[in-house]
């Protein structure tokens, strides 16, 4: 059992709703909804017959090709077994004092740190959930790990890279780091990335994920840029072959595939933005989100998550509830951005389910 409550879980959901994984049209998770390039089947296909050996034990290919995507010299690189490995190894590594976090937030900051003290700044909904420096300002102390996820998930909002900076400043002079999770910046049309500067900063790291727009979320595939005598410091605390040789083909011809990125990103925005006006049609309030995946508050229509999801769940759509989310109570939802298609299928039942829920034939079977 996870220890998080996250999206995503096929399984579960096929359990809980008497359905076959292949009959779910999964929102709750956030994966590009073009799939992988389509140069990932053949590229794995011709990998196959090489899993009887060992992989690169540095995916030294990989790493190349992923530096030059980013812009950074190979050996301010560090690869995982998914972004996660990475986030648990940095608690690890700087055994921290305290994790400063956002809240709500991804719910793996802190990770690798059992019993160690959160401090959760509370973003606040009337101003779209952005973060401000003044909080940060007052609260940061040596030896705290500070972790900012640009875009924020589960918001989606997106910070300006000069307040990143900004707060970097602040950690490196309070004597903390600040990890930037930039998971989900490959969906941002004008990036906001601060990846290129972490190289040459005393107390900036990046962490990022090539699960999410390459959509490789089985394959496992992650990294982090900081300065070489630290990236030095992790790859000693950890095994070689951590990147499997499917994840390592899978990734080579993923960053290689750039028509796939713009198509990707393009479409994505336009959903995006149709998803954004159609919600609010409907009654509800979806954050401004930048990424592939909208925050939706339900207060306005009255109706929670929960009961939208023992709707849309039977009828094969999955959505993100987000109580698990500090700072968010019952009356939020989270979907990713999907194909219209898709989209139009899950507007359709939430307007079915609002009607449902505001029918007095409905009332009267729950009691109300
Ligand atoms: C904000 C954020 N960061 C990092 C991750 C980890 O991604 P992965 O381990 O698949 O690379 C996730 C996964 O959901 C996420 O939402």
């Amino acid at each position: 059992m996870t220890k998080n409550y996250h999206g995503g879980n096929l399984k579960e959901g096929a359990r809980l709703y008497g359905l076959r994984e292949v009959e779910l049209l999964d929102f709750s998770a956030n994966i590009n909804p073009l799939g992988p390039s389509p140069q990932v089947w053949t590229a794995l296909q011709k990998a196959l017959p090489r899993i009887i050996h060992y992989p690169d034990p540095e995916a030294r290919e990989l790493k190349e090709v992923l530096a030059s995507y980013l812009g950074v010299p190979a050996g301010q690189v560090v690869l995982g077994n998914g972004g996660a490995e990475l986030i648990y190894l940095l608690s690890r590594f700087f055994r921290p004092g305290r994790v400063v976090l956002t809240a709500p937030t991804f719910g793996e900051y802190g990770g690798g740190a059992p019993g160690v003290e959160i401090l959760p700044l509370n973003l606040a909904p009337e101003r779209d959930f952005r973060l401000t420096l003044e909080q940060f300002a007052g609260s940061l102390k040596p030896g705290d790990l500070v972790f900012v996820g640009n875009p924020n998930n589960p918001t989606g909002v997106l910070t300006p890279r000069e307040t990143v900076l900004e707060l970097a400043q602040l950690a490196a002079a309070a004597g903390s780091q600040l990890v930037v999770d930039e998971a989900f910046m490959d969906f941002v049309e004008e990036s906001q990335s601060v990846v290129s500067l972490a190289g040459a900063h005393p107390n900036l790291i990046v962490v990022g994920s090539l699960t999410k727009i390459f959509a490789l979320p089985g394959l496992r595939l992650g990294y982090l840029v900081a300065r070489e005598e630290l990236v030095s410091q992790l790859e000693d605390l950890l095994p070689p072959w951590r990147v499997n040789t499917l994840a390592q083909a899978a990734g080579l011809v993923s960053l290689r595939d750039q028509e796939h990125l713009r198509r990707s990103r393009e479409v994505v925005k336009e959903e995006r933005e149709y998803l954004i006006e159609q919600l609010k049609d409907l009654g509800f309030r979806p954050f401004p989100g930048r990424a592939n995946f909208l925050l939706v508050s339900t207060h306005s229509v009255g109706v929670t998550g929960a009961k939208l999801q023992s709707f849309l769940g039977p009828r094969g759509v999955l959505i993100r509830l987000c109580h698990s989310f500090a700072n968010l109570d019952d009356y939020y939802f989270r979907i990713a951005v999907r194909t219209r298609e898709e989209n139009e299928k899950l507007l359709g039942l939430l307007e079915e389910a609002l009607a449902a829920s505001s029918s007095p034939a409905q009332g009267r079977r729950d009691g109300k």
